[in-house]
């Protein structure tokens, strides 16, 4: 029998030696000293002992168990520690190598343009406003001088919500709450969506956006309005863009003016894009109506102003020659990337 032990204390400690992982040396205790255990096994069988032998055996069995019991202990701290430090270098982390790149998105064109716009008029002094995009009838028309008659009016250009509410057709109507609401002298522009029922195609979307500009003060000429303008579209479109006032109706302006542009293509010569015309139509403007300024309480006999509204879409497609106003709402990254 003490054979037997001596037996079992080699193989256990060599196994206990060679075992290379926690787990495996647990297996090992169990294999040895677990209930059912070889050591166990022998130290459950010295029952058949003779009185003499039995504190002998007993002693060399209990001596063995207590170095095993060491040994595993021992090997467990060892291999717990190499693991560790198996798996800190594992993880190095190797601080040279280059980053991943993240893919950032670019400004949208229509923001680009937005953000030089708001920087032009900033530049001259004038205050960014935001406005409503529901309206009532007075403010979308009547305030702004349109005729109950007047063919914007009507269903088939308009999105109603109501007989007296709809969706604004033009930033204009921030024209009129600023002139209730604020203090005189007025300069702002006022960008933002706009909704008109047009079917979609190459130049019409029933969402698009536009920028409202409107100054209120005394003794403000059709001059200044040609100086202010004038100066927009060189700082927008180049110091080389000439600037023509050609005259034309608006119901809330009087006299009443659009903008054209040298085109921005063929710098004049005519081509397809100015349609042989050398020029292009960029915005509409005028000396407000002294209708617009009496209905908004402004005493049109001590002050005068001039507005314009234009498109921001064709003002984008007009400076980096986009044909179709589609694409600035298609989100394809591949039209997107060119701004
Ligand atoms: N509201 C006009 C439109 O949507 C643009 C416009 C023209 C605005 C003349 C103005 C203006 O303020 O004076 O076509």
């Amino acid at each position: 029998m003490k054979e037997q032990l001596e037996n079992i204390k080699k193989s256990a400690t060599n196994e206990i030696e060679t075992s290379k992982t926690v787990r495996e040396l647990e297996d090992i205790r169990v294999k040895y000293l677990g209930k059912k255990g070889e050591l166990t096994a022998v130290l459950k069988s010295m029952k058949n002992l003779s009185k003499e032998e039995r504190p002998i055996v007993g002693q060399v069995a209990n001596e063995i168990r207590e170095a095993l019991e060491a040994a595993l202990k021992d090997k467990k701290v060892a291999l717990e520690k190499s693991e560790q430090d198996q798996k800190i270098a594992n993880e190095v982390i190797d601080i040279t190598l280059p980053a991943k790149k993240v893919a950032i998105g670019k400004m949208h064109p229509l923001d680009k343009t937005l953000e030089e716009l708001s920087n032009i008029f900033i530049g001259m002094g004038y205050e960014i406003v935001s406005g409503r995009e529901i309206e009532s009838g007075y403010y979308n028309f009547d305030a702004l001088n349109l005729g109950k008659e007047h063919p914007a009016r009507d269903e088939q250009d308009t999105f109603y919500i109501t007989a007296d509410t709809m969706l604004r057709t033009a930033t204009s109507p921030v024209q009129v709450h600023t002139m209730e609401n604020q203090e005189l002298p007025i300069r702002m522009v006022a960008p933002g969506k706009v909704y008109r029922s047009d079917e979609v195609d190459a130049t019409h979307s029933p969402i698009f956006h536009q920028i409202e500009g409107l100054v209120i003060d005394k003794d403000i000429t059709f001059g200044d309005l040609k100086g202010v303008l004038a100066e927009f579209a060189k700082k927008f479109f180049g110091d080389k863009v000439e600037v023509k006032f050609r005259p034309h109706y608006f119901p809330f302006t009087e006299p009443s003016a659009e903008v054209d542009v040298t085109c921005v293509m063929c710098g004049g010569k005519g081509c397809s894009v100015c349609k042989g015309e050398g020029f292009i139509e960029i915005l509409g403007c005028g000396m407000v109506h002294p209708n617009v300024l009496e209905m908004s309480g402004i005493d049109s006999s001590k002050y005068q102003g001039f507005a314009f509204g234009m498109g921001i879409e064709r003002l984008t497609m007009l400076k980096y020659n986009i044909n179709d106003i589609r694409l600035f709402y298609e989100n394809d990254v591949r039209f997107l990337d060119q701004f």
